[in-house]
């Protein structure tokens, strides 16, 4: 371990919490007594099914997925289901909506065209996505066979704070940057997928979550790997899965239900959007990008009077150990991404660093 870590509010791959990392690095050498290290083990053998087996449980514990759904970790990211939905859930020519509030909802869409009459039927994109769509503000056509969504956008920082109405359609979540930190009403979903990179542990695991009617929508005839029929009979362990990054994912879910479950880190992270939201909206000084009622809790974005300023405050709070707050190239400016694992204290820092700054600058 270096002598001291950074604060991190990189956007992904991101903070994991210490005492996760160190676990992970005492199962290097020797996991659970096997003789053999975690990278070296067969994933199938007893001790990885426990490992998969248990990752499974605690997802469907922590997130109140249904017992009928089945949870998969699959590798592609999330960039990968943007297609493998569409694919499985649409036959050629039939309709799927999708609701646009930013760069990763655009790519869900422009993969789902060529699957089948993928259209956006919301979108904030005039306004350069500060808002996601409150229920009414759009109309799912009669013949969709799901709505699609993105919980949380990572890089505008904005995010839904409520289910959106899918107008009786099922509902197809992308919900990478924001799973297991926010309120979520798994049993309302028929799909849920989310790259681990941000609050799930490592790059390289995606977690697929399926309802009985999404398996129930395959049609025969996929490639085997892209088929959730086929990934879903040995649930994970159709072919060599990142025995690595599940096994990350795992311990992750663990310090998860040692710190509260899902409640938990609702309100560890209620606690860190409000100290940083308060000081953005304390002076005129900084420019939140998000509309208040889209405001993410998980990456919080916003501007300086100008260029020259962001850039010394990102240089400036580099030096003061924080890292990762330089916005994504189409918000400029900050971006703090607080996941789970980020400590309310590295909050406090930043918060405290921006008051200086101020004071200084403004
Ligand atoms: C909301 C969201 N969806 C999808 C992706 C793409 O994920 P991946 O790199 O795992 O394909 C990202 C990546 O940051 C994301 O934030």
């Amino acid at each position: 371990m270096p002598a001291h870590r950074l604060h991190n509010f990189g956007a992904g791959p991101a903070v994991l919490p210490l005492s996760v990392v160190e676990e992970v690095q005492q199962s290097l050498p020797n996991f659970q007594n096997t003789g053999l290290g975690l990278l070296e083990l067969s994933h199938r053998s007893k001790a990885f099914q426990g490992v998969v087996d248990s990752a499974v449980a605690r997802v469907k514990r922590v997130l109140s997925v249904p017992d009928d759904y089945t949870v998969l970790f699959l590798q592609g990211g999330a960039s990968l289901q943007f297609y493998m939905t569409a694919l499985n859930l649409l036959r050629p020519g039939e309709a799927a909506d999708y609701l646009v509030t930013g760069t990763w909802a655009k790519k869900a869409l422009e993969e789902g065209k060529k699957v089948g009459d993928a259209k956006g039927i919301w979108t904030d994109a005039p306004n350069n996505f500060r808002s996601v769509p409150q229920n009414g503000a759009y109309q799912v056509r009669s013949e969709a066979v799901y709505l699609h969504y993105t919980t949380n956008n990572t890089i505008y920082g904005t995010e839904y704070h409520h289910t959106p109405d899918s107008h009786g359609k099922p509902l197809v979540a992308d919900m990478s940057s924001d799973i297991a930190g926010v309120p979520l009403e798994a049993a309302k979903h028929q799909l849920i997928y989310a790259g681990a990179q941000k609050n799930l542990g490592p790059s390289g695991v995606t977690m697929v979550i399926l309802s009985p009617w999404a398996l129930s929508r395959v049609p025969s005839g996929l490639p085997a790997m892209l088929d959730y029929a086929v990934q879903s009979k040995e649930p994970s362990l159709y072919n060599t899965p990142n025995c690595f990054g599940i096994f990350v994912l795992e311990r992750m879910f663990n310090w998860v239900e040692n710190n509260g479950g899902l409640e938990g880190m609702i309100a560890r992270n209620r606690r860190k959007q409000e100290l940083l939201y308060t000081e953005l909206d304390r002076s005129s000084f900084w420019k939140p990008h998000a509309a208040k009622d889209s405001r993410s809790w998980m990456n919080v974005t916003w501007r300086l009077p100008s260029e020259e300023l962001e850039e010394l405050f990102v240089k400036e709070a580099k030096a003061a150990d924080m890292d990762g707050l330089k916005g994504h190239r189409s918000v400029g400016g900050i971006r703090a991404s607080m996941y789970n694992a980020l400590e309310p204290a590295s909050v406090e820092v930043l918060v405290a660093f921006m008051r200086d700054f101020e004071k200084r600058k403004g």
